[in-house]
């Protein structure tokens, strides 16, 4: 296998084009009900922001030592300025952020009192957007696209992706590898990307099948291969691992050597991000997959959305065997 070594990833500038998220926790204590209704007072006494959804996609290209650049849609308001200043502070390219004084950035919110997680506070609007923040984001995109050598679409189905972009990002960025962590709903329009990452979950939802057995996993990932043209499918299998499907007909899977379970939250961005700025470094998708799941793994033994870092990486490669098991081919 080729070695991960910064020179060659400092070469990778990866696109990333969703829906950008700032994630607030508020951190507090309980002592008291409160006189004005039955419920409890929170004093806070420490506030964290981090930057979520395709923003924390980006967050872990930078940690690889790539770059990063994000095209998305914040509103127009202090929360915008504060996510954009968030991502700038490490590295990420901004200027595909385009403001829509129509929305609010998306911010969630959760309240954390003695560790507990007492409630969660979104503020978003999820409509599509409008035909000229749409034309905006596409021009952004064109003015961004020299001296990309990967692109991620990360769909969480808030209104950015729309089928009419996909399709616009698909042919615009035709040898570049298109990876997608999709939203169900959009499953067709994918046509003619790369690679998708779904969940077992999401894969099975999107093919009309369930998987439960290894026979489901091999029927749906064949399926969504066939529907799609992908060159390759990734189905994440959780504390399983994932499994990889290629163009012709390989199937592998690739157990996590599952050490503390901390935090699964973020697990599916690290793959995502990791993927592909392998990729574009040159790894193939057997490589890429796998140091994406060892990523992963090591994302999800610690607390919070936590972005991988290069050096734990590497280390955790040096030590660890990986495991890649032919199911097929
Ligand atoms: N319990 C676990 N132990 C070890 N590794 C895990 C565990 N859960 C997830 N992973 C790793 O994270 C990857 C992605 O996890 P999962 O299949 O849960 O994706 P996801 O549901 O898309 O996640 P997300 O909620 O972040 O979108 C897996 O392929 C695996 O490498
Ligand atoms: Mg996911």
């Amino acid at each position: 296998m080729k070695s991960l070594d910064e020179k060659r990833l400092q070469k990778s500038r990866i696109l990333i084009i969703g829906d950008l998220m700032l994630d607030k926790h508020l951190w507090g204590e309980v002592e008291r009900i409160s006189p004005e209704a039955p419920v409890p007072v929170v004093d806070v006494i420490r506030e964290t922001m981090v930057p979520g959804g395709a923003s924390n996609v980006a967050n872990n290209v930078v940690g690889l030592g790539a770059r990063a650049v994000v095209c998305g849609v914040i509103g127009r308001d202090s929360d915008g300025a504060l996510l954009t200043s968030l991502l700038q502070e490490k590295g990420i390219e901004t200027e595909g952020l385009v403001e829509d004084a129509s929305r609010p950035t998306t911010v969630k919110t959760r309240v954390i009192a003695h560790n507990q997680h007492v409630v969660r506070i979104d503020k978003e609007k999820r409509s599509p957007l409008s035909g000229e923040v749409t034309t905006a984001l596409w021009e952004r995109i064109r003015a961004v696209r020299d001296h990309i050598s990967g692109v991620i679409i990360e769909d969480y189905g808030k209104g950015v992706v729309t089928p009419g972009l996909i399709k616009d990002i698909i042919s615009l960025f035709q040898g570049v590898p298109i990876a997608v962590d999709p939203k169900e709903a959009h499953y067709l329009m994918y046509k003619g990307a790369t690679v998708m990452t779904p969940n077992h979950h999401e894969a099975g939802r999107m093919y009309g099948k369930r998987i439960e057995t290894r026979e489901d996993l091999l029927t749906v990932g064949d399926g969504i291969m066939n529907d799609l043209s992908l060159q390759a499918l990734i189905i994440t299998l959780g504390k399983d691992g994932m499994s990889l499907f290629l163009r012709n007909g390989e199937v592998f899977l690739i157990p996590t050597v599952a050490r503390e379970e901390f935090d699964v939250t973020g697990a599916g961005d690290t793959v995502i991000a990791v993927l592909s700025t392998m990729l574009a470094a040159g790894f193939d998708f057997g490589q890429a997959s796998a140091i994406s799941n060892v990523a992963a793994g090591i994302v999800v033994e610690q607390p919070g959305v936590v972005p991988i870092g290069l050096g734990q990486l590497k280390e955790r490669l040096k030590d660890e065997r990986i495991i890649i098991e032919k199911v097929r081919g």
